[in-house]
């Protein structure tokens, strides 16, 4: 890549960087995207399920077509990395790379529209949303697929710890799948000192908690993946009262739908069971869910040639992870595959939605090569 477009890059992940916006309030992000696609000439349609932007290349006169997308919003997170073009924005952060992930997809834009080596249509989806807010199934609802027809499908993410500027790609699952937990109890209130007139709901969670804990030990295959974390609990507002109502809220991760719909039915049982046995009430709610990301094997192949054959260095024996990524929603409508570049080592508190985590603007010329081969090498094969 030109040094004058790494510079460029550079400095438009830095502005993204220093205003983030939370999901679904992309409004800014969006303008910024649609304002670089004016001035590289690309023509686009913005307002595509919320905030969402996509931008379309077209090149000689066959009609095969792709898709690359990126993700647009930051987390509700307080930046502490002291960084110059650190967060403008006090309690939003760009904690996942997301600012990078835009301005990779605009690279490859620029990229695209100065190569004339390739032939058909490339699709550039700017994302809203991607943090637990939906946002890839509302492009969906919305007809990306329809009104911006592609026959494939690629995308990144950033991975710390993982050698700055390595692409990885797996064949087969990447992400896993997952669901929020969010879980009520209902009892009554009483004086601390008469527990006795109390059903209470602090005694109910602790035993709801430690209960959860066997799902994934005694009934989950050992040979399966998943996780059930409870990440927040919330309870009373005296220590000498036992009060009516505590809630928790977490998060159940899995691959395989068999194993989703095991969770699903574990977590009600035992939550029912112990309110039950506590005597409180308790409400369930496992809600927004995302499918595991789960690459298609001819593409996985396509996009680690493509960037091997741009002279990347390419790994294919990554293990999974259990983060999640709605980009599987556009992995079940499409054939495609989900990469990782590289985001170079990972200290104690630099890692993905942590208050110092950054993106690594040295891996803008490799994640934008990367996303601009995967579109040529599938205009180029065909599905
Ligand atoms: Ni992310």
């Amino acid at each position: 890549m030109e040094p004058k477009l790494v510079e460029t890059l550079t400095g438009w992940r830095r502005h993204l960087h220093a205003h983030p916006e939370l999901s679904l309030q992309e409004r800014n992000t969006a303008a910024f995207v649609c304002d670089r696609l004016k001035e590289l000439g690309i023509p686009f349609e913005a307002g595509v399920g919320g905030n969402g932007v996509v931008a379309t290349l077209t090149r000689g006169a066959s009609n095969r077509s792709v898709g690359l997308r990126a993700d647009m919003d930051a987390l509700p997170i307080l930046e502490a990395t002291g960084l110059p073009y650190a967060s403008s924005h006090s309690g939003v952060m760009h904690a996942c790379g997301h600012d990078g992930h835009t301005t990779s997809l605009l690279g490859a834009a620029a990229l695209l529209a100065a190569d004339p080596s390739w032939n058909g249509t490339v699709r550039l989806i700017f994302q809203p949303g991607e943090e637990g807010y939906g946002g890839a199934e509302a492009m969906l609802k919305d007809g990306v697929l329809e009104r911006f027809p592609m026959e494939r499908v690629f995308a990144y993410h950033n991975w710390p710890g993982l050698e700055a500027g390595t692409i990885a790609v797996h064949d087969g699952p990447v992400m896993a799948g997952g669901m929020r937990i969010h879980i009520v109890l209902d009892g009554r209130a009483s004086h601390a000192g008469m527990p006795h007139l109390s059903h209470d709901p602090v005694v109910a969670t602790g035993h709801v908690i430690v209960a959860l804990q066997s799902i994934v030990a005694r009934n989950v295959d050992p040979l399966e993946s998943a996780v059930v974390t409870i990440g927040m609990v919330q309870a009373g507002t005296a220590p000498n009262q036992v009060p009516a109502q505590a809630a928790l809220h977490g998060t159940a991760r899995f691959f395989r739908p068999a194993v989703e719909k095991l969770l699903d039915e574990s977590i009600h049982r035992v939550v029912e069971g112990i309110a039950a046995t506590m005597g409180v009430k308790a409400e369930i709610d496992l809600s927004d869910r995302v499918p595991a990301t789960v690459n298609t094997s001819a593409e996985a192949t396509l996009a680690a040639e493509a960037a091997a054959e741009a002279g990347l260095t390419v790994r294919r024996d990554l293990a999974p992870a259990m983060t999640s990524e709605d980009f599987s929603h556009f992995l079940l409508k499409r054939p495609g595959a989900f990469l990782w570049v590289g985001n170079g080592p990972v200290e104690s508190g630099t890692g993905l939605h942590n208050p110092r985590y950054n993106f690594n603007d040295a891996i803008l010329p490799s994640a934008a090569t990367a996303l601009a081969a995967a579109a040529k090498r599938a205009l180029r094969e065909g599905v």
